[in-house]
Parts: structure tokens; C-alpha cells; sequence
């Protein structure tokens, strides 16, 4: 494994919409297992391939329940919603507000291709619906409807450990 550099928000390719991963073959393995290793490095809670500068469809995900690679990931369905705040580790002096579904159905594929289906809630869901953005080309800080200073949400993080940490 290895750390890969973490894509900062200034450069286009996080603007640009991933392509599907086609091949399940050893590269997409180092691949998954890099951004694993990024993320926690960085003590991330999630990371898409663009933000280390590869256009195609994986992200990896890990909000304390273990980690989750999602391939070619979608959602199927997506019921409420809820509002909290959102960091990101290509925006580092960013933190914001974002409505997201409460509760979604991902339908994805795992590192070998086979074909996953899992129903998320509140944070695990806020956190892939943020990767699954970074697919799309789309930041946090686009569609966030109040941005915060950091200062200010200091106590909150202290708080409620894990719960603002940078995907
Ligand atoms: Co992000």
C-alpha cells in the first residue's frame, strides 16, 4: 500500500464526472487499498478516486463501522432527510451545512465485481452521499447551505468525536 497525494479543490479534476470502473483486475486493488491508506492517514471518514487524482467510479468509506469499498456505486433510493455539517480532505479550511437523505439504498459493485446492495443511515449515509458527489464532479462546498468557521465548531467536534472529520 501506499499514500497517494490528496487532490486540493482548486484543480479542475475534481470537476470532472468519473468514468465507471470496467476493470476489476490488481490495479483497481491498490488502487481501493491506497485510498484506504490515504484516508486514514489523513483521519478521513471517506475518500473518492478523484481526490487522488483518478477519474473512475470507487470510493472508499469508513465512519467507525469498518471499511467500506463501494465500486460503480448508485443510489436506488433515498427516503428524508437531515442537515449537519460537512468537511472534506481536498477542502481543508472548509466546513459547511448540507441537507442530505436521512436514509438511502446504495447499490454498488466490491472490489471484485460482484454486485453489493446496502440500506444506510444518518451519517454513513451523509458520508457516501458526499463521496458519490466527488464522482459527479461536485464538491460539499457547492451545495452547502451555510458555511461555518472552524472556530466556532471546535467544542462541537470536541463534542461529538468522529462525527466532523474530513471525508
Ligand atoms: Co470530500
Amino acid at each position: 500500500m501506499a499514500l497517494r497525494k490528496i487532490v486540493n479543490k482548486s484543480e479542475d479534476i475534481l470537476r470532472k464526472k468519473c468514468k465507471l470502473v470496467v476493470n476489476f483486475d490488481e490495479k483497481l486493488g491498490i488502487l481501493l487499498d491506497d485510498m484506504a491508506e490515504t484516508m486514514y492517514k489523513a483521519n478521513g471518514v471517506g475518500l473518492a478516486a478523484p481526490q487522488v487524482g483518478i477519474l473512475r467510479r470507487a470510493v472508499v468509506v469508513d465512519v467507525g463501522e469498518g471499511l467500506l469499498e463501494l465500486v460503480n456505486p448508485e443510489i436506488i433510493k433515498s427516503k428524508g432527510s437531515q442537515r449537519g455539517v460537512e468537511g472534506c480532505l481536498s477542502c481543508p479550511d472548509d466546513w459547511g451545512y448540507v441537507v442530505r437523505p436521512n436514509e438511502i439504498i446504495v447499490k454498488a459493485q466490491d472490489r471484485t465485481g460482484k454486485d453489493i446492495q446496502l440500506k444506510l443511515k444518518e451519517f454513513f449515509a451523509r458520508a457516501v452521499c458526499h463521496e458519490l458527489d466527488h464522482l459527479e464532479g461536485q464538491l460539499f462546498i457547492d451545495i452547502a447551505d451555510e458555511m461555518v468557521d472552524p472556530d466556532e465548531i471546535e467544542n462541537e467536534k470536541q463534542d461529538r468525536k468522529g462525527k466532523r472529520r474530513k471525508r
